[in-house]
């Protein structure tokens, strides 16, 4: 049943809505007003109608719907294909304190924090105060608020030191923080980074590879999506065809 505080996604023909759900809240939308007590106690797969008769039906939001569909993109983000496989690579659990820089909208923070819970914890730093503000909002989204802590803090700046049992890295020039970010890892842990161009690879693997990290691997992933037409079953014309290349490695 559908409970005050659950995230709800509002679906027609063609539009959608993520809403968190609370009592005596009025949910608007161009096509007539919806109570959220209205809402409450229904079950997903059910529908609700506006004040002028609109229907929509309620689903439950998987991480990929919100990320994909709900969170606002202040700034480039890393999609689930991606996200899901840094978190696994990183060895992502239970109980891990993981560095994260920056947080940009959240996008990979979703993840990962999903991954940590309920005893462990993602640490944001990012420079931009105004980004922490809509990632924070685009965590709470997915209610996942409790396992994220921010810092309003450059990476150039010292972290504590020999405390984060991962790190994953996504900002323009990774390269200038190597020793920041490796002071800051206990020893054996691994770290990631993505970077959109093969130059910024090659400078990040010059540095990676002077402060001795191990176990250096390169990628991408590609995915293709087929038109789900059961007897002309071919792919999309179009694809996302690139989003960054992925750098991992382990601090000795
Ligand atoms: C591409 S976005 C990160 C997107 C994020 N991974 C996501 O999935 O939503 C890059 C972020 O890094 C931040 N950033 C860039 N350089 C930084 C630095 N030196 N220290 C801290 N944050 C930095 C930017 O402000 C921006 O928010």
């Amino acid at each position: 049943m559908i409970k005050e505080g659950d995230t709800v996604w509002l679906k027609d023909k063609k539009n959608s809505f993520f809403v968190v759900l609370k009592k005596g809240e009025i949910f608007g939308t161009h096509k007539g007003n919806i109570p959220h007590d209205e809402i409450i106690g229904k079950n997903y797969g059910d529908t609700v109608k506006t004040h002028k008769g609109h229907e929509y039906i309620l689903l439950k939001p998987t991480l990929y719907d919100i990320i994909m569909y709900g969170i606002k993109r202040k700034t480039q983000i890393i999609y689930p294909k991606d996200s899901a496989y840094i978190t696994l690579k990183l060895g992502v659990t239970d109980g891990m304190k993981v560095l994260e820089s920056g947080i940009g909208s959240g996008g990979l923070t979703i993840v990962m924090a999903n991954a940590v819970k309920p005893n462990g914890k993602i640490y944001c730093y990012e420079r931009e105060e105004k980004y922490i503000k809509n990632a924070l909002e685009n965590i709470k989204l997915a209610g996942l608020e409790r396992y994220v802590e921010t810092f309003n803090q450059d990476l150039s700046q010292p972290l504590p030191e020999n405390e984060f049992d991962a790190a994953f890295i996504d900002v323009r020039e990774p390269w200038l923080y190597i020793e920041n970010i490796k002071k800051s890892l206990k020893n054996g842990s691994p770290v990631g980074f993505l970077v959109p161009t093969t130059n910024q690879v090659s400078m990040l693997l010059e540095e990676l590879e002077k402060h001795k990290f191990i176990n250096l691997e390169v990628m991408e992933i590609l995915l293709r999506h087929y038109k789900p037409v059961p007897d002309r079953l071919r792919p999309e014309d179009r694809m996302i065809a690139h989003t960054g290349y992925l750098i991992f490695g382990r601090k000795i």
